[in-house]
């Protein structure tokens, strides 16, 4: 189950996200908004995290003008590792070395078929876990408040 959110300006890249999840056979739960009228990311960005943090869902796509703030917002929520992104190598990279568990879009950056591809791919790479596990647990400390060394 995907966790989807956007703001206003998100809105209109999210039939695009939900068109791949469809063609993959991928079941999605979209937390809004639905409205085109002006609206605040941070409160779409927490009921999305937290569906994901909860395991609610398994991982979550957010969606906003540049996917800067839905995204950085995503990640105040305590276990959340979103990446904000606009390329497909590292859509695959954050799934491969970060275990990213949210994706954000900026719908004023990539166009429809990037951000499919950038779906696609994201949603297809899995965790390498080896080395990287180490590193995503030390991202998880930090997470918890704790010091690094
Ligand atoms: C809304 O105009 C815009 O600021 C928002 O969608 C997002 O891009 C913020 O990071």
């Amino acid at each position: 189950m995907i966790a989807i959110a956007c703001d206003h300006a998100g809105i209109d890249l999210k039939p695009t996200v939900i068109s791949v999840l469809d063609e993959l056979g991928i079941p999605y739960k979209d937390f809004g908004t639905h409205k085109r009228e002006s609206c605040d990311y941070p409160i779409y960005a927490a009921r999305a995290a937290k569906a994901v943090a909860s395991g609610e869902c398994d991982l979550g796509i957010v969606l906003c003008g540049t996917g800067a703030g839905i995204g950085m917002a995503a990640n105040k929520v305590r276990g959340i590792r979103c990446v904000i992104c606009s390329d497909t190598y590292t859509a695959k990279m954050s799934r491969l070395h970060n275990n990213a568990n949210m994706l954000s879009l900026g719908s004023r950056v990539v166009g429809t078929e990037l951000a499919k591809d950038i779906v696609r791919v994201w949603l297809m790479t899995s965790f390498e876990g080896e080395r990287h596990a180490r590193r995503v647990a030390l991202i998880d400390k930090l997470d918890q408040g704790e010091e690094l060394e």
